[in-house]
């Protein structure tokens, strides 16, 4: 089968490989699409905790199952399913385990022809989302909905705010947000990217390579309930401009920057502010955000669709950064 696979020396190439054998618990899914997220940016670049090469890459897919192994129930053969993009989160809800792990590092990830996958990570394709559409939901949408609801609280009338837009987390939480009755305002390096957030629900939006942005947030929205943030600020005593009371800021990542500083620690705890670290999301999270996409129809936004043969030139438009949600890889 080909496969895209990232080796010792960090060469990404489409390669032949075998097409892998299923244990009793696990079932063959030919991959329809897969999608990319930042992910393999950071370990294309060698700078991923635990790397070990050679593995094809890759977390989000979707697919349809062609194999099942001796334990797993007859009726899943042939089923259309989208993937849960990780392995051992562990029976607690509040937190994974120590041995929670992306899919596509160092298991072999969904960019291949084949993956073989425990049945328990696979869950049944919603019908109205078409290929694309399932392979770009899993990592991305999982991040988001665990950080808004689980632990960022979200409730009706709250206002959130929602940094660097132009992100695929960033993007589904956007589209989360007009059905969970928030008012959702963003940041992004570009005005069109503010203007397409506004289009699709986003009350408003401001620069953030402006120096003075989270006054003129302040400005435009008041006062934050939760903020989805994916870049550390260089002084987060900036953000108490616009944290409302009791606000929880619900860290996920760390694309500007991976520190932070606090000037004055009493104004935080003064109002009662949160900092949250949220890392993907559990099966039990993974299952209610599929029924919540399949409820109000949810799907997420793609940037551009490539060709399996032109998988790399994927990889070079996610570097661009100039991607408003997520680039999909077709398989067929
Ligand atoms: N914890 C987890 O489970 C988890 C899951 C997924 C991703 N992540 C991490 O979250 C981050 C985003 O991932 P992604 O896949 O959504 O990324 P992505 O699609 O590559 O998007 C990155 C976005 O970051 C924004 N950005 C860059 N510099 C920024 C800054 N200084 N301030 C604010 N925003 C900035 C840009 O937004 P604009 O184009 O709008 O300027 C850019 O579009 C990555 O660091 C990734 O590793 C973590």
């Amino acid at each position: 089968m080909k496969a895209l696979q990232l080796n010792s020396d960090k060469e990404l190439n489409i390669v032949d490989l075998d097409i892998p054998e299923i244990q009793p618990d696990e079932v063959l899914v030919k991959v329809k699409a897969s999608a990319l997220n930042h992910r393999e940016l950071w370990l294309r670049k060698g700078l991923y905790p635990g790397m070990s090469l050679p593995c094809i890459l890759g977390a989000d897919g979707a697919g349809t199952i062609e194999k099942i192994g001796n334990d797993v129930n007859e009726i899943m053969l042939g089923k259309d399913v989208v993937i849960y993009p990780a392995y051992d989160w562990g029976d607690k809800q509040h937190t994974s385990a120590k041995q929670f792990r992306v899919l596509g590092m160092p298991d072999p990830g969904t960019m291949a022809e084949y993956i073989a996958i425990p049945e328990s990570n696979v869950v049944i394709k919603p019908d109205y989302l078409s290929w694309p559409e399932a392979a770009a939901m899993p990592l991305a949408s999982l991040t988001a909905w665990r950080a808004l609801k689980y632990n960022g609280k979200v409730k009706k009338g709250d206002k959130v705010l929602i940094t660097g837009i132009g992100g695929g987390v960033a993007q589904a939480g956007l589209a989360f947000c007009p059905h969970l009755d928030v008012e959702v305002y963003v940041t992004s390096s570009s005005p069109e990217k503010i203007a397409q957030a506004v289009a699709a629900g986003a009350k408003g939006g401001v620069n953030y390579k402006n120096p003075e942005w989270y006054k003129e947030l302040k400005e435009m929205a008041g006062k934050i309930d939760v903020v989805l943030d994916s870049s550390p600020p260089e002084e987060l005593d900036n953000y108490l401009a616009f944290l409302n009371m009791g606000a929880r800021i619900v860290y996920y990542g760390s694309t500007g920057s991976r520190s932070t500083q606090i000037k004055n620690m009493s104004r935080f705890f003064l109002k009662h502010i949160s900092f949250i670290g949220s890392t993907m999301g559990s099966p039990q999270d993974f299952f209610e955000m599929i029924a919540f996409m399949e409820q109000h129809e949810i799907k997420p936004q793609i940037h551009k669709t490539f060709a399996f043969e032109d998988a790399l030139l994927a990889f070079d438009e996610l570097s661009t950064g100039k991607q408003v949600g997520k680039i999909v890889i077709e398989h067929e």
